[in-house]
């Protein structure tokens, strides 16, 4: 069967890496979260003090820094879990506090950030046989992959479930903390110069608010079936 590229795009938690990544495994696809280099940049701006108080980026720092940050996606040996290396350091549980997503959106906006991390993802696509989730892959990274789809859900429904996760790790936030962080980067990511976040016009609509992940799973399903056998 034809190997072919597969873009899952659209709003911050509205669960397109579960389904990306589960489409992945079941298809033994390569599955890459783009948002996750995203998140490592700015773990890496956080922990080298960058952020002015006021939320803003040194950005001349970083772009001289930019070199010194090697992002990769590895088998963690001690969980046997994929996970995503900052430096060689496994950072996929410190990426996901709500303090690297209040401090994710301006780091996105950045050109040269977002130049290095289109090419590293172009780079992983090459091969095809690719899932990558994120917001602007059918659109910027990959503009003719095979199969697009374009996820949405309301913010409500979002944060209720971005909640519930947080909460089932231990961490202290609150519910408001939550919505206003998805509306916020919500804003942010349709109102950016560079790549906003919009549907690909040949991109497929998925709202998933009312649909459990086996229905939107045997959806994503049906869509790359579809895809590879035209
Ligand atoms: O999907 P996520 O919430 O982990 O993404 C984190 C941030 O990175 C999000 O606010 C938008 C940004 N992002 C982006 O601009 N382009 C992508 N391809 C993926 C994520």
């Amino acid at each position: 069967m034809k190997k072919i590229i597969i873009a899952i795009d659209g709003f911050s938690s509205c669960g397109k890496s579960t389904m990306a990544k589960d489409l992945a495994k079941e298809i033994g696809y390569i599955y890459i979260d783009s948002g996750a280099m995203y998140r490592a940049v700015t773990l890496y701006c956080l922990q080298h003090g960058m952020f002015n108080a006021d939320g803003s980026i040194q950005e001349e720092t970083l772009k001289q820094q930019m070199k010194d940050i090697h992002i990769s996606f590895q088998l963690d040996p001690a969980s046997q879990r994929p996970a995503t290396y900052l430096n060689g350091k496994n950072v996929e549980e410190e990426i996901r506090t709500i303090e690297v997503s209040s401090h994710v959106s301006p780091i996105a906006t950045l050109g040269f950030v977002r130049e290095e991390m289109v090419r590293q993802q172009q780079a992983m696509g090459k091969e095809k046989g690719i899932v990558m989730d994120g917001r602007d892959i059918g659109t910027a990274v990959f503009p003719h992959a095979e199969l697009k789809i374009f996820v949405t859900a309301s913010a409500q429904i979002r944060a209720e479930r971005r909640y519930k996760e947080l909460k089932e790790k231990g961490q202290d936030v609150s519910f408001e903390e939550i919505l206003k962080n998805i509306e916020d980067r919500d804003r942010i990511d349709q109102s950016r110069e560079i790549s906003p976040l919009r549907k690909a016009d040949d991109a497929l609509l998925l709202d998933n608010s009312h649909m459990s992940i086996a229905e939107q799973k045997e959806w994503l399903k049906e869509q790359f079936n579809k895809a590879t056998h035209e």
